[in-house]
């Protein structure tokens, strides 16, 4: 089943925050993150609970996942919510693909200026920018990269990059 431009019931269209509501939404997500994973160490819980409160709080996350380091030079969806999203992807292909092999935070103000197929990988037209975070586990090694989508251009900047980059190194990095 190949990806379709038009948005199913269950998801919106994104909207955009100023720099003050978003770090509002980014507070209080973070709070009731560490809230509901206090003692939690299974990985799998903490991607699906990452993924729900920020969804929630954020109304620019349109798609949001982790594709899990799969392989050699590999990486497979795992846990997100949002539309279909490609199954596997190489290192060096697409946004992701580019965190995972650079293991540096990518920000995409419009996903339409790269080059589709290389430079992007479009799961779903509707993506018009993108954050795509490596994820590290507490030796160092890198077990995803976390992918936020919105519908809008420039929807993430580094305000974005400081939470979800201090958020996933304290949820992921350390014991
Ligand atoms: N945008 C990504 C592909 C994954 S989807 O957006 C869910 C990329 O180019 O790496």
């Amino acid at each position: 089943m190949s990806a379709s431009a038009e948005m199913p019931y269950f998801i919106k269209p994104s909207v955009n925050l100023t720099a003050t509501e978003k770090v509002t939404a980014y507070e209080e997500a973070i709070a009731a993150i560490t809230a509901n994973l206090a003692g939690e160490e299974d990985r799998t819980l903490k991607m699906v609970t990452i993924n729900c409160l920020l969804k929630t709080y954020l109304p620019y996350f349109y798609w949001v996942g982790f594709y899990l380091v799969s392989g050699p030079e590999r990486l497979s969806v795992g846990p997100y919510q949002g539309t279909l999203g490609c199954l596997h992807i190489a290192f060096g292909r697409g946004v992701c693909g580019k965190a995972a092999q650079t293991e540096e935070t990518q920000l995409v103000p419009d996903t339409h200026a790269l080059a589709q197929g290389s430079e992007h990988i479009a799961c779903d037209p509707n993506s018009r920018s993108e954050i795509v975070v490596p994820v590290f586990d507490p030796q160092g090694a890198l077990i995803a990269v976390f992918d936020v989508d919105s519908t809008l251009e420039a929807s993430f900047d580094e305000i974005d990059q400081r939470y979800l980059e201090r958020l996933l190194r304290d949820v992921f990095g350390t014991k």
